[in-house]
């Protein structure tokens, strides 16, 4: 299971663990895609990020539980603090670990349970009082001029072993308790990792490094994978002239872009040492989440302190092998489709751990699960004591997601599933499925004054709409979606046209479609179109003719 997905991409044949035989949650490939399995079955991750300390308190989670449950989650994503689980070095007490865990299974929720170990959010918070405390032995980072910052130095032995040897407890007390039951999915290592204030750890440590070579493991790799490597990696080494040895500045040249590669390489190092400790005990499957930057912000991002961009995805790669995937946290509104885009390259499943949770949510939703085949998708901050639960449309939108699961897992890979996400300003969009090419328009039902009903309050500004379609049979599709109006022309050669044949509005019940309705007339712009005046998100199966 090891990086299964990142060597299914490279070509390397990693044998079939023995997790898989014993039925542990894993990834596998189908097709272009890599799918969770879950309990033997492929399982899409309908999930949700708690805030940072919910889950370190049972009683507090008490009555959130049942608004989760009730909000069409089936996974939740759940931090577990070191500090807590090891208030005292060598002892552990995963009480609060197993009442979460408690919690989730009577609500048929499943976990993802993020590691807030060394690293959250480029420093160290949750590491416990006695580490802290103990700063000889386990040493921060430093920015220029010497001065220490609260985040534990990657350069330190003490602390990642420290930190692997908490890891490893947790994910055998994991194996323990949940070894049969798999209520535990998928394990997030650490937090947005990187450095705030200096583009490098300047500690003696971590300045000998960096004066040192490039070692020879990455030069390695980076020779192995030079026709595949992330193009704007590839081009930094390009310009410094492809060298397969010397220093970080040498290999890579000066600045700030190259300490980003050194401390990615050294964080890396020391998280894949803590992955694998973890892996050894129990191999769930294990992603890193990554603060992003701003799309288009100059000519190329830095990779700031060595966060897990997919800039330096390969330095990841090589670096943290026991690592299968990392997720980008989509907070940026504008820059959701190109930072799917970006973290789908070189075969890196989309696994999206933290989005915003507001008014554009359920559409971006769609758009993973329907455009990259996504794993799982999750807003952060679903228990937001403002706004407990989940948003409307994305509580509708998981319960369409949950009733076309089946088929959507079925087309996952095999190129006749797709999704738009449009803006209002954006451009009709035209995407293959299956034999027709189908072309989605913005189209802001919600704004369209016949419809307003009497008293309605006047409209705001349109809101970005998205569809998902799956194409079941050479003629036959399903789709969810509103906000978009579609329309069809065959791809395959024959007639030129096509035409709607049956369009119906409906249910899946137990993975059987029922019809609700029948459409045409306005409900399809007089058979012209799809979704034209649907104000409310829903699933329509429709089949399509050609003629001339
Ligand atoms: C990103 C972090 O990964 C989360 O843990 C959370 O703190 C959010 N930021 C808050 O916006």
């Amino acid at each position: 299971m090891c990086s299964l997905a990142f060597a299914a991409s490279q070509g390397e044949r990693i044998p079939a663990p023995a997790a898989t035989a014993s039925g542990i949650p894993h990834l596998r490939q189908q097709g272009t895609a890599t799918q969770l399995i879950v309990d033997g079955k492929p399982f899409l991750a309908l999930a949700g990020e708690l805030l940072n300390n919910s889950a370190t308190g049972i009683e507090h989670m008490k009555p959130i539980w049942p608004k989760l449950a009730a909000s069409n989650f089936n996974t939740v994503l759940a931090g577990v603090s070191w500090a807590q689980i090891e208030p005292v070095e060598g002892k552990f007490d995963f009480s609060i670990v197993d009442g979460v865990l408690q919690g989730a299974r009577s609500h048929n929720l499943r976990l993802v349970l993020l590691w807030f170990g060394s690293w959250k959010n480029s420093l160290s918070s949750y590491p416990p009082d006695w580490l802290k405390r103990d700063f000889e032995r386990f040493p921060r980072a430093q920015v220029a001029g010497g001065r220490s910052i609260e985040l534990l130095s990657p350069f330190s032995e003490a602390n990642r072993d420290a930190d692997a040897r908490a890891f490893a407890a947790l994910m055998r007390h994991i194996k323990t308790v949940d070894g049969q039951r798999h209520t535990v999915i998928m394990i997030q290592v650490e937090n947005e990792v990187g450095m705030h204030g200096d583009s490098r750890d300047r500690s003696p440590a971590a300045n000998q490094a960096f004066e040192g070579p490039v070692p020879k493991d990455l030069m390695d790799y980076l020779q192995r994978h030079k026709d595949t490597l992330i193009p704007e990696f590839r081009r930094v080494w390009e310009a410094a002239g492809f060298k397969t040895s010397g220093t970080w500045e040498e290999v890579f040249g000066k600045g700030a872009v190259t300490d980003g590669f050194f401390m990615a390489w050294n964080l890396a190092r020391y998280i894949g040492r803590v992955a694998e400790a973890g892996k050894a005990e129990y191999p769930l499957p294990m992603f890193l989440n990554a603060a992003l930057y701003g799309v288009g912000r100059g000519p190329q991002p830095t990779p700031s302190g060595g966060r897990p961009w997919d800039l330096v995805m390969d330095v990841w790669r090589a670096g943290a092998p026991r690592i299968d995937m990392l997720s980008p946290d989509i907070y940026s509104e504008t820059d959701f489709v190109a930072f799917c885009a970006k973290y789908t390259q070189s075969g890196n499943p989309l696994f999206i751990p933290e989005t915003g949770n507001g008014q554009t949510v359920a559409a971006r939703a769609l758009y993973a699960f329907g455009r990259h085949d996504a794993i799982g998708f999750s807003p952060f901050g679903i228990d937001r004591p403002d706004r407990l639960g989940n948003s409307p449309d994305l509580t509708r939108v998981y319960e369409l997601l949950s009733q076309v699961a089946p088929l959507i897992l079925k087309h996952q890979g095999d190129g006749t599933m797709s999704a738009v996400l449009l803006g209002p300003k954006d451009p009709p969009q035209k995407v293959r499925v299956g034999n027709y090419t189908l072309e989605a328009a913005f189209w802001p039902i919600r704004y369209s004054m016949p419809l307003l009903m009497p008293g309605e309050p006047p409209p705001g500004d349109p809101l970005p709409a998205a569809a998902l379609f799956i194409a079941a049979g050479p003629d036959e599709y399903f789709a969810i979606g509103s906000g978009v109006k579609v329309t069809f022309s065959p791809n395959t050669p024959g007639p030129p046209l096509a035409g709607l044949a049956t369009v119906e509005a409906g249910t899946f019940v137990d993975g059987r479609w029922v019809t609700d309705i029948r459409l045409a007339g306005d409900d399809t712009g007089q058979g012209q179109n799809l979704f034209e005046l649907q104000r409310h998100m829903g699933i329509q199966r429709f089949t399509l003719y050609r003629y001339r």
